[in-house]
């Protein structure tokens, strides 16, 4: 079968997915975004162009509108999908579930339809390390792995990444014509380097890095650290974080990877760095390498949260050749460059 280069790329306008589009195309393919902006600016469109020098397809539409999904994939006859259009907010899925349960879930099952009926050879799937839970990993055993069997996801938003790991699973296992990777990522910090394109929360940022420098930037008055008392060095807790660049490269590596697999082949992938980081740590980063000085306090600790993961990221990069080149020093800097550029009423 011919090489064809055009990815599909749901939800290629929110934070990852722009990113991939730029490394996408750096790498030589031509992506089609999928987007319905129900988490995600136009500006970011024109800002992916400015980047590229050159026009990006754009659809604004849902991965659910079957019927538009069918003309798309008429048209283009793609390589790969890569999936990542989905709702993300753990906070928001454990008051609304079934917004979880139905987007996640029925977005990537129309996918799956689509790629069936048109024999499209490579799925990328977004999962999440929130799948594992709070992994309890032996002694000396150094960073989560994918063979770990007990997995515990503690937010529905969580387990909708499990439940969609698994149909995958099961497509895979009946479908004769396709192969897929589900990449379980770790923290994504960070922005482009042109700080044009970035993490964009819609309201309260529930993620670590834009509440800091949305807080050093005066738009939050103060960032609340979530526990001080758990088993950790310094009582917070750690994460993997890594650079979007460097979680867009990975994407454009398991497209490359699927395309010399055998059909059928589906494996997981954890991409992370394969270091933890504490929330101080963090906190103590950002205020030396930008010179800011940060509001925090201390607050109770946030349902949900586990306490340590970090990636053991061995499989992934004797797999796909790929390694983070980015520490958390740069990531975080990148991610102050796009918060001080960025549109503000965006
Ligand atoms: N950012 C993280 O910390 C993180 C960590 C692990 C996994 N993930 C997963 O990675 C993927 C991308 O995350 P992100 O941070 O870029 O999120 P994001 O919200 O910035 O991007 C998702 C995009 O998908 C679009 N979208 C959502 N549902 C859609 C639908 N039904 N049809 C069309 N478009 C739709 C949104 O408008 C948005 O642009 C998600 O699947 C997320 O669960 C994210």
């Amino acid at each position: 079968m011919e090489n064809s280069k055009y990815i599909l790329v749901t939800g290629g306008a929110g934070y990852i997915g722009s990113h991939t589009v730029v490394e996408l195309v750096n790498a030589g393919f031509e992506p089609v975004i999928l987007d319905d902006f129900r988490n995600a600016k136009s500006f970011i469109i024109e800002n992916i162009q400015t980047i590229l020098g050159r026009k990006i397809e754009l659809i604004n539409a849902a991965c659910q509108d079957e019927n538009n999904l069918r003309t798309i994939f008429q048209k283009y006859k793609f390589q790969g999908v890569i999936h990542f259009a989905a709702d993300k907010a753990v906070g928001e899925s454990v008051k609304n579930p079934l917004k979880y349960y139905d987007n996640n879930l029925s977005g990537l099952v129309s996918i799956l339809k689509m790629m069936e009926e048109f024999k499209t050879p490579s799925l990328v799937f977004s999962s999440s390390c929130s799948v594992y839970g709070n992994p309890s990993l032996p002694e000396g055993v150094h960073g989560v792995d994918e063979t770990i069997k007990e997995l515990d996801p503690e937010s529905p938003y969580a387990n909708t990444k499990l439940i969609c790991e698994q149909i995958v699973q099961d497509w895979i296992a009946s479908n004769p014509n396709s192969n897929a990777t589900l990449l379980r990522y770790f923290n994504p910090i960070g922005a482009h380097k042109s700080g044009l394109i970035g993490e964009l929360p819609q309201g309260i940022p529930n993620n670590l890095l834009p509440y800091i420098t949305q807080t050093a930037v005066g738009i939050r008055k103060s960032l609340t650290v979530f526990g001080n008392d758990y088993s950790t060095a310094d009582g917070t807790c750690i994460r993997d974080y890594i650079h979007v660049t460097d979680l867009a490269v990975a994407h454009v590596k398991a497209i490359d990877w699927l395309w010399n697999q055998n059909v059928g082949t589906v494996e997981i992938f954890n991409v992370g760095t394969g270091k933890g980081s504490s929330v101080l740590e963090v906190i103590d980063i950002f205020e030396k390498t930008t010179n800011q000085k940060l509001n925090w306090e201390f607050g109770p600790r946030r349902e949900g949260d586990v306490q340590e993961i970090f990636a053991n990221p061995a499989k992934i990069e004797s797999n796909f050749g790929w390694k983070a080149q980015f520490d958390v020093e740069e990531a975080i800097l990148d991610a102050w460059n796009w918060e001080i550029k960025r549109p503000k009423d965006a």
